[in-house]
């Protein structure tokens, strides 16, 4: 939020999307906030309030702008055009083709990109490719990759109509339909957590740690209370109702809503004030009575782990939060079969999910002692339960109703704004709000795994593999959230997808000082994946075997054996996308050949391949989703939807899954989604479970409501379904039956019900790791292209090859935007994205690639249907990240002759190993 500086005159007059506008300019210190706050135009949207991230882009007298550096007393009589703008038909017509392209994902960036995308085609109707990325360089995306962006502008530029595909009923699946959301998104209505609250919302702002470490004391609270007019309550630990602990496994419940004398990393919440929006606005921390004592903190996994180390938590004395282990065979004859062996050690970084939309939402205490709370999540039903702790009242007590999300990527799964939000308005009594700054959002959320890895891998001389083995210490950060699920999926992941017989890997999470690590993307497989490729080149390297024949010929696939004893029965495409990328890889190395040949010595060319697989959902838990499924009496076709859509597309994908099931169109059904008062759990929206696990659910609904119709109308299977009003017409061949659903009805709300539950076949793991941890994985391979610059350390990312095995596609299109989006977060974890507590809390010097830094990417979809999945479907969210950067450094050494271990490859790192340990590893 931003400190409101009176203007010297209160009223400002300016034209916005046409018409005159008069505002209080004394409520706006932006024009941000003058068209959010004054003007009710949330469609521009809020991502840093730094000029970093562009989503607040607008147009000023017909120039891009970022909304929150324009001082609102500058607009005066200016004209400003925002999302929301009618008649502008060049925006409408990008907002189509961004529709027809599954341009938007969670959308957070879309109002900024169509502006953006507006000021390019107004200047130059006709630009290159080039041209839209430089004039779209201005406001990130996190979700896209930018590819499908670029697209929707060409198409528009070039003329090109927007093809819609069309979903008929019954066949929509395996088509690209557009996103059932996406109207929304592009017309800047979608509803994220800091757009919609009541007027009457006191505000809440957290008291924060600026110590690593350090015990704290409060002074007189009561009288700092008094002398703050409009602050109405200062929150600490002393209100929270019910357990002061949150956290995602029970046995793990240790984080603290704020902390108790000491806290444990910087960032962490010690009290909350609660007050009208001036009065939290105007506190200044220093002015707030607390003390704080800096206490020497454990930051680095080593120290934390050392003998003597200090405990940060009483409850583990050696700071080792978790173990996950597997053994088969026998690594020590493994090894010893081997012709040649390659090992390492490899260190990756704290990477920042850097969504777009900064957590935010509100509360409120019902008068039926209901806690209502509205924000932006990926697990609304976990949400629930440790707010109901919280608070210490049943979770149906809670009622959380999911925002739109502007980006998750894991780091959503965790709460974060709820907690404070249910605490301040049950001690107040009164609706509350709180909206994240970008530097509280990176300070105190949780970040990927930093991670320690020394692995070992032997082959023999014609390339099979023989023995494989990790040993990976991940840095938890101060509080548990999701470190237990890195250390067990770990384990099971960090071969890649290779026949091996002999495997030993060892996993532990460990507590340090700094900021908790949680779920991003991959539960630290992409960390264990760099690894464990590096020594796949590093043996195809000493064999003296192409790095993609090695791949190849050691490719897990069908009837074969995985490293936990799990035989892969069905659904094992990973031959099939090496087979789909020969033709890339050869173009590619002969292109590379041809480019290191003749040019010069400065920039280099290098390419790499990679493997990866996935398992979806849960590992070896009960993972269930139930969907449901209502037509009322009045024929309203209801999809009771409890999977968050987090800008993936499930709302989407789910839909033509239960309407090609049912057998009605998906235009049929209306849907609640995510509401824990309306729709069923579902689980949350992680581990690239939802469509397999809740797609499987609905499809179950759907295929329930259809069978009950079928014998309602006592007609056989086959029979097509129409619905008119309140008669749902049934025609099987010449037999036509209507069934009248306000007779069906009676007296009850629903004339039929369909309701699916689905958990995935699963065991548990022995003390070896043996079992099936995951009833399906997705498999994938990439081939990344670079160009290196010898004098600099630079790496461009020139293209990326592609080809995941999905199961079945059931939105190609989305599915495509998922690899494309995964390629660019993987690229970031390569070559730039390292967070840093305290240094890097901000999109200025925390960078993500932006749209200059993608490079071409071709996708090649591989459907090698799974049984068990809905219509054969699998997921593809974590799988389309993991292969990128594995791939990157790959193609880094190809260039360069030199090994990367650490990662982000920072250009001064690059540079300093080719030039001092050529031949070494850094
Ligand atoms: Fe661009 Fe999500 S669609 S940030």
């Amino acid at each position: 939020m931003n400190v409101v500086v009176p203007v010297a005159s209160t009223r400002i007059t300016l034209r916005v999307n046409g018409a005159s506008t008069t505002v209080d300019g004394s409520c706006a210190a932006t024009l941000a906030d003058l068209l959010r706050d004054g003007c009710g135009l949330t469609g521009v949207k809020i991502g840093c309030e730094a000029g970093d991230c562009g989503a607040c882009t607008v147009l000023l007298d017909g120039e891009q702008v970022c909304a929150c550096l324009v001082p609102a007393g500058h607009t005066a009589g200016r004209a400003v055009t925002t999302v929301e703008a009618r008649d502008n038909p060049l925006l409408d017509q990008l907002r189509r083709a961004f529709l027809a392209h599954a341009a938007a994902q969670c959308g957070a960036c879309t109002p900024g990109m169509l502006m953006a995308a507006t000021d390019c085609l107004q200047k130059n109707p006709k630009p290159s490719h080039q041209e839209i990325a430089d004039a779209l360089g201005g406001v990130l995306c996190r979700c896209t990759g930018y590819v499908k962006i670029v697209e929707a502008v060409h198409a528009v530029a070039h003329g090109e109509q927007p093809r819609v595909a069309q979903a008929h009923i019954g066949m929509s699946v395996g088509r690209s339909i557009p996103r059932v959301d996406g109207w929304a998104k592009v017309s800047g209505t979608d509803l994220f957590g800091a757009d919609d609250a009541p007027r009457d919302c006191l505000w809440v702002r957290v008291i924060r740690s600026r110590h690593e470490r350090a015990a704290f004391s409060f002074g007189d609270l009561a009288s700092w209370r008094a002398a703050h007019p409009g602050i109405e309550a200062v929150l600490t630990q002393a209100d929270i109702p019910g357990e002061n602990r949150f956290g995602i496994f029970a046995s793990t419940r240790d984080q603290p809503v704020f902390a108790e004398g000491e806290t444990r990393f910087r960032g962490e919440a010690v009290a909350a004030v609660v007050g009208t929006r001036a009065a939290v606005e105007a506190v200044r921390d220093v002015d707030f009575p607390v003390t704080w004592i800096p206490l020497e903190p454990l930051r680095a996994i080593d120290r934390a782990v050392a003998e003597n180390a200090r405990a940060i938590h009483a409850t583990h004395p050696d700071n080792v939060l978790t173990r996950g282990y597997l053994n088969r065979g026998d690594v020590t004859v493994g090894h010893s079969q081997g012709s040649v062996t390659a090992e390492g050690e490899f260190e990756t970084a704290f990477v920042e999910h850097a969504y777009i939309e900064p957590e935010a939402g509100w509360a409120r205490l019902n008068t039926n002692g209901v806690m209502e709370i509205h924000a932006c999540t990926q697990a609304p039903a976990m949400d629930r339960e440790s707010v109901a702790i919280i608070l210490g009242v049943p979770e149906e007590r809670v009622r959380i109703v999911p925002t739109a999300c502007g980006g998750g990527f894991g780091g959503k799964l965790d709460v974060s704004v709820q907690p404070l939000l249910a605490v301040a308005a049950w001690v107040t009594k009164k609706p509350a709000r709180m909206i994240y700054t970008r530097t509280e959002s990176m300070a105190s959320t949780t970040k990927r795994h930093p991670s320690h890895i020394r692995a070992r891998a032997s082959a023999m001389k014609d390339g099979r593999l023989t023995a494989f083995e990790m040993r990976a210490d991940f840095n938890t950060g101060a509080y548990a959230s999701w470190g237990p699920t890195v250390a067990n999926r770990v384990p099971v992941h960090a071969t890649g997808p290779y026949k091996i017989p002999h495997v030993r890997n060892r996993t532990r999470a460990i507590y340090t000082n700094d900021t908790p690590a949680g779920a991003f993307r991959g539960f630290g497989v992409p960390q264990a994946a760099i690894a464990g490729e590096t020594l796949m080149d590093d043996l195809a390297e000493r064999i003296g075997m192409d790095r993609w024949d090695f791949r190849r010929l050691n490719a897990i696939g069908h009837g074969d054996v995985t490293p936990t004893g799990q035989t892969l029965h069905a659904s094992a495409g990973l031959p099939q996308c090496l087979d789909a990328l020969k033709i890339d890889w050869e173009q590619a190395m002969w292109e590379a050949q041809m480019h290191n040949a003749t040019r010069a010595e400065r920039y280099r060319r290098g390419v790499g391949v990679a493997c990866m697989w996935y398992g979806c959902g849960n590992t070896s838990l009960s993972n269930p989703s139930k969907m449901r499924i209502t037509l009322d009496r009045d024929g309203k076709l209801v999809f009771w939807n409890g999977a968050v859509d987090i800008g993936q597309g499930s709302s989407t994908v789910l839909l033509q899954i239960a309407s090609d099931e049912l057998g009605l169109p998906v235009e049929d059904f209306e849907f609640v989604i995510g509401d824990t008062a309306l729709t069923p759990d579902a689980g949350k929206t992680s581990a690239s479970r939802q469509t397999f696990v809740s797609g499987k659910a609905a499809m179950l609904a759907a295929r329930d409501i259809r069978r009950k119709i079928i014998r309602q109308a006592n007609v056989g299977t086959r029979a097509r379904l129409s619905l008119r009003g309140a008669e749902l017409h049934v025609q099987d061949g010449d037999a036509r039956r209507v069934i009248d659903l306000r007779v069906l009805a009676g007296a009850e709300e629903f004339a039929l019900v369909g309701e699916g539950v689905y958990d995935p076949p699963t065991t548990m793991l022995d003390e070896n790791g043996q079992g099936v941890p995951y009833a399906t994985y997705g498999f994938g391979a990439q081939i990344a292209e670079v160009e290196v610059d010898m004098r600099l350390g630079g790496v461009k990312v020139l293209h990326v090859a592609a080809a995941h095995d999905v199961g079945r596609a059931i939105n190609p299109q989305l599915v495509e935007g998922q690899i494309h989006g995964g390629i660019a977060q993987g690229l970031g974890l390569a070559l730039m994205e390292e967070f840093i507590p305290g240094r890097t809390e901000n999109l200025h010097d925390y960078l993500i690639p932006t749209v200059g830094d993608m490079p071409r990417v071709t996708v090649r979809l591989i459907e090698d249907r799974e049984p068990e999945g809905p219509f054969g479907a699998k997921g593809v969210g974590e799988p389309a990240l993991i292969a990128t950067a594995p791939a990157i450094l790959g193609a880094i050494r190809h260039a360069t002759g030199v090994t990367m271990r650490r990662v982000p490859v920072l250009p001064h790192r690059l540079w300093e190993a080719m030039r001092f340990h050529r031949v070494g590893h850094v």
